[in-house]
């Protein structure tokens, strides 16, 4: 068996892996990614794609900006839809702060070429990864790789970036881990499809046969979802009939769906989850590892990233600083943020899907629910500051930030 060390282990090629690879090889913190996927499936598992501003600051500040500056779509707010009307949420004009349509595929593909770049250490389609030694200073992460070598990888830190069926989290002691989370009694029809988007925004509309969402890739894939019952097969949603239940749920009097060829469609159970802690001595998780944000409001990606930004700081003042207070209040930090998104999310879920059972009751209250919010100028101006997520991630801008845009500037030079 090879015995290697690093800096940083990280467990998880997506998003929160990837990027704090990128933000700690910035400030010269080495760090080895281990990813069970090969990296085709991390570049094509379609995901959410709207990016707060706070996110896209410091993908910007990261060097990380360039394609999502050509090709990422700035929204100027998001349209809420109920009782057969459209109603603008100007988010940019409510807060400041716009969001930008950019796919979490794209950003996990501008992550790779970047780390790739950068000549990094990515181990794509890695078998039997399993922690050890969680107790001690020198965690390490056995696995095997793509050739059948076994590997003891002797880390000073590891970071968690597994997803919610990763193996970090289990493998904090029982006891050690609290969990909270519940289950909806529905889930979302995902479709991608081939056609244009009908819309400029992102429209999210309450009907009374559920809940559907209409969400774009670039200007020539259009993204849509549709609340589905818990439990239901792919089987039951032929391509007429998802195109017909979306021109139903999302049409509205003068404007209409256009269909298209359909790519791609998958069901995913939506359910809200977070531990307490994030932390297990030198173990730290990060996004889907540690929380499941639902997806209504799409804040998955946004607070992976705003983990991992805080986490870079963290583990750049233990492991390069010595300074160990930021990684010991790293969990609670973050805890406050992921409750932050998770209860948006929630709020946004339970407004606009509608129950199984007798929802009649259910529904008269959320249309209230809706009407006070588009007719309240304080309910709206509050939830867009909700909705469009904080004003910065936390990480440190008197140290670390400088040193991104100095490499960012490198970067452009050299390109
Ligand atoms: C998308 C997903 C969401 O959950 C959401 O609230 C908005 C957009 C999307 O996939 O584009």
């Amino acid at each position: 068996m090879a015995a290697e060390r690093t800096q940083v282990g990280i467990v998880g090629g997506g998003p929160a892996g990837l990027l704090l690879s990128h933000l700690l090889a910035l400030a010269g913190v080495e760090s080895v990614v281990v990813e069970v996927h090969s990296r085709e499936h991390c570049e094509r598992r379609q995901r959410a794609g709207m990016l707060e501003a706070a996110t896209v600051g410091l993908l910007r500040d990261a060097g990380l900006g360039e394609r999502l500056g050509r090709e990422g779509l700035e929204h100027s707010g998001i349209y809420l839809q109920f009782a057969d009307q459209r109603h603008h949420v100007p988010l940019r004009q409510l807060t400041g702060r716009p969001v930008t349509a950019y796919a979490q595929t794209e950003v996990v593909k501008d992550l790779i070429a970047a780390r790739s770049a950068a000549g990094a250490e990515l181990h794509f389609g890695v078998a039997g990864t399993a922690l050890a030694g969680l107790d001690s200073n020198q965690p390490v992460i056995r696995y095997t790789d793509q050739a059948g070598r076994r590997h003891a990888l002797i880390c000073d830190a590891i970071a968690g970036c597994d997803g919610y069926h990763g193996i970090c989290r289990p493998s904090i002691p029982p006891g050690e881990l609290r969990t909270y989370g519940t289950t909806y009694p529905y889930g979302w029809l995902g479709v991608l499809a081939q056609v244009p988007p009908s819309t400029d925004q992102v429209i999210y509309a309450h009907h009374d046969h559920g809940f559907a969402l209409h969400s774009m890739r670039g200007t020539q894939l259009s993204r849509l979802y549709l609340q589905v019952p818990a439990g239901d097969s792919m089987a039951t949603w032929p391509d007429e009939a998802i195109w017909k239940e979306l021109t139903v749920r999302l049409g509205i009097p003068g404007w209409e769906l256009a269909a298209g060829p359909v790519l791609e469609k998958g069901i995913t159970q939506m359910r809200a989850f977070a531990v307490a802690s994030m932390r297990y001595q030198r173990l730290f998780l990060a996004g889907d590892a540690a929380h499941i944000v639902p997806p209504t409001g799409a804040k998955g990606l946004n607070v992976a990233v705003g983990d991992v930004a805080l986490l870079a700081t963290a583990l750049i003042r233990l492991l390069r600083d010595n300074q160990p207070e930021l990684a010991a209040s790293y969990s609670r930090l973050r805890l406050k943020q992921v409750w932050r998104a998770i209860h948006l999310a929630c709020e946004m879920t339970t407004m606009l899907h509608v129950p199984p059972g007798e929802p009649g009751f259910a529904v008269q209250l959320q249309l209230a629910q809706l009407r006070r919010l588009i007719t309240s100028a304080e309910a709206l101006a509050a939830f867009a500051q909700h909705y469009a997520g904080p004003d910065s991630l936390g990480y440190d801008p008197g140290r670390t930030a400088p040193m991104m845009r100095a490499q960012a500037r490198k970067g452009h030079a050299a390109g």
